[in-house]
C-alpha cells in the first residue's frame, strides 16, 4: 500500500528537488550541520548560516576545538544555543572515539549528544545510504494525509509507528533521496494551513485524504 509512493515520489524529487548547499556534497558533517540548523529555522534562512558555519569550521576536528565565543557567534540568529553546544560535545566524541570521522552506523550516531532518531536517520541515510527513516514534522504530515490517518502525530507512539512504516519501504539504493523527497514534498507541496497543492502532487492519485476530501483536517495534533 504505502509502498506505492516510492516510485512517483522519487521521480518527482528527481525533477523538482531544490538545489540546496547541503545537497551538493553529502559528507556526514555537512548533512549533520544542516539538519540541526533546519530543525529550528526555515530553509532560506539557514542557507547563509550554513555556508558561514562550514567555512569557519570545515570539519569535525575544527568544531571540536572551536572556542565557545566563536561557536556562539556563528550560531547567533539561529537561537537554541544548546544545539550548537551539543554539536561540539558530539564532535569531541567523534574525535576521541572515531578518529574524527562520523561512524557509518545508525546506533552509534544515535548515541551521540544531540542526535535523536530524526537526525541519526537523516545522517545515516543521506551521508551513508543506510536505509533508516528520518521522520520530521513534514513527513508526519505527508504520511498522515496519504494514509488518511487521524492519529495524533504529537504522540511518540504514533511517530514510532510511522517510522516503522517508512522503514519498510525505504529503497535500499536511494535511502537518502527517499527521505529528502518525503521532507521536500512536505515542505513545498503537501504544506499545512489549507495551502496544500494537491493539483500538482505526484501522490494525489493514491492519497487517501485527497480522495476523501479531508487533506486540510490532517495531521491531527492533540496532546503529548
Ligand atoms: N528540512 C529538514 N531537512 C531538510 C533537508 N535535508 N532538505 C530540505 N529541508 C529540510
Amino acid at each position: 500500500m504505502l509502498e506505492q509512493i516510492v516510485t512517483p515520489l522519487l521521480s518527482w524529487y528527481d525533477k523538482h528537488a531544490r538545489v540546496l548547499p547541503w545537497r551538493e556534497d553529502t559528507a556526514a558533517y555537512r548533512v549533520w550541520v544542516s539538519e540541526i540548523m533546519l530543525q529550528q529555522t526555515r530553509v532560506e534562512a539557514v542557507k547563509p548560516f550554513f555556508e558561514r558555519f562550514i567555512k569557519a569550521l570545515p570539519d569535525v576536528q575544527a568544531l571540536s576545538e572551536a572556542p565557545e565565543d566563536e561557536l556562539l557567534k556563528l550560531w547567533e540568529g539561529l537561537g537554541y544555543y544548546n544545539r550548537v553546544r551539543n554539536m561540539q560535545k558530539a564532535a569531541r566524541v567523534i574525535v576521541s572515539e572515531y578518529g574524527g570521522d562520523f561512524p557509518a552506523d545508525y546506533e552509534k550516531l544515535l548515541s551521540l549528544p544531540g542526535l535523536g532518531h530524526y537526525t541519526a536517520g537523516a545522517v545515516s541515510s543521506i551521508a551513508f545510504g543506510i536505509p533508516m527513516p528520518a521522520v520530521d514534522g513534514n513527513v508526519l504530515r505527508v504520511l498522515s494525509r496519504v494514509t488518511a490517518s487521524y492519529e495524533d502525530v504529537l504522540k511518540q507512539s504514533v511517530k514510532t509507528a510511522m517510522e516503522a512504516e517508512v522503514k519498510k519501504i525505504i529503497p535500499a539504493d536511494r535511502a537518502g533521496d527517499f527521505n529528502q523527497a518525503l521532507i521536500e514534498i512536505g515542505a513545498i507541496v503537501c504544506v499545512p494551513n489549507g495551502k496544500a497543492k494537491c493539483e500538482i502532487c505526484p501522490l494525489a492519485f493514491l492519497c487517501e485524504a485527497y480522495k476523501k476530501g479531508i487533506v486540510d483536517e490532517l495531521p491531527k495534533k492533540k496532546v503529548k
